[in-house]
């Protein structure tokens, strides 16, 4: 297929540069702004990347085949990641990812038939105390259920229509942080005054 960079990616791609004391170091910023328009990052992109960071295509590979949100095949327009991290973990992430796979009828890695959904498992998303948490696009969506999860399902499958031609980065033009909305099921803060069971810690043998 064939990939050019349009003049404004070029020239955003001069402002990003400017900012590193060299442009190979500016990769990783560039590779997002290309993936934010075309979903995924095909070889040609990779090569007009490196034409225009003057570094080897090799290192853009690099770059591209260790970092998981970088995507060399099209995902789903909506590319779910789940966070079953330790934290998301112990707050029900793998019950969570089970039922997302069954209501969406595929396993982690794979995408629905009709091309609307793709399921990733993440190694945490920076946002350990809200957990489950998932993201889609930038969009990030806290303190998950079941029944939320749900909710979002059917939100975006309802966008859907409007992302056909154009890849899905946030739905209102800033990403979204916090529960899936009309989904509040914060948990109630700790009970500060609430006193915490003791426990002795063993000495050394015989004290
Ligand atoms: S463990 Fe899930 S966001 Fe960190």
């Amino acid at each position: 297929m064939p990939f050019e960079l349009t003049d404004e990616e070029k020239t955003r791609i001069e402002e990003i540069c400017a900012q590193y004391p060299q442009r190979g170091a500016a990769v990783l910023p560039v590779l997002h702004l290309v993936q934010d328009r075309l979903g995924h990052l095909p070889t040609e992109a990779q090569l007009a990347v490196a034409r225009a960071l003057d570094i080897p295509p090799t290192r853009v590979k690099e770059v591209v085949t260790f970092y998981e949100m970088f995507h060399e095949a099209p995902e789903g327009r909506f590319h779910i990641e789940l966070c079953t991290n330790i934290s998301c973990h112990l707050a029900g992430a793998r019950e969570l990812m089970a039922h997302i796979e069954d209501r969406l009828g595929i396993q982690v890695g794979q995408k629905t038939e009709d091309g609307v959904f793709s399921l990733m498992e993440a190694e945490c998303l920076a946002s350990c105390g809200s957990g489950p948490v998932a993201k889609v696009g930038v969009d990030y969506y806290e303190y998950l259920t079941p029944e939320a999860v749900d909710g979002l399902i059917e939100r975006l499958r309802a966008l859907a229509p409007a992302y056909e031609d154009r890849v899905y980065v946030c739905a209102e033009g800033q990403p979204h942080v916090g529960p899936v909305p009309g989904f509040v099921p914060m948990p109630a803060p700790p009970d500060s005054k609430k006193k915490l069971p003791s426990f002795e810690v063993p000495g050394p043998k015989g004290k």
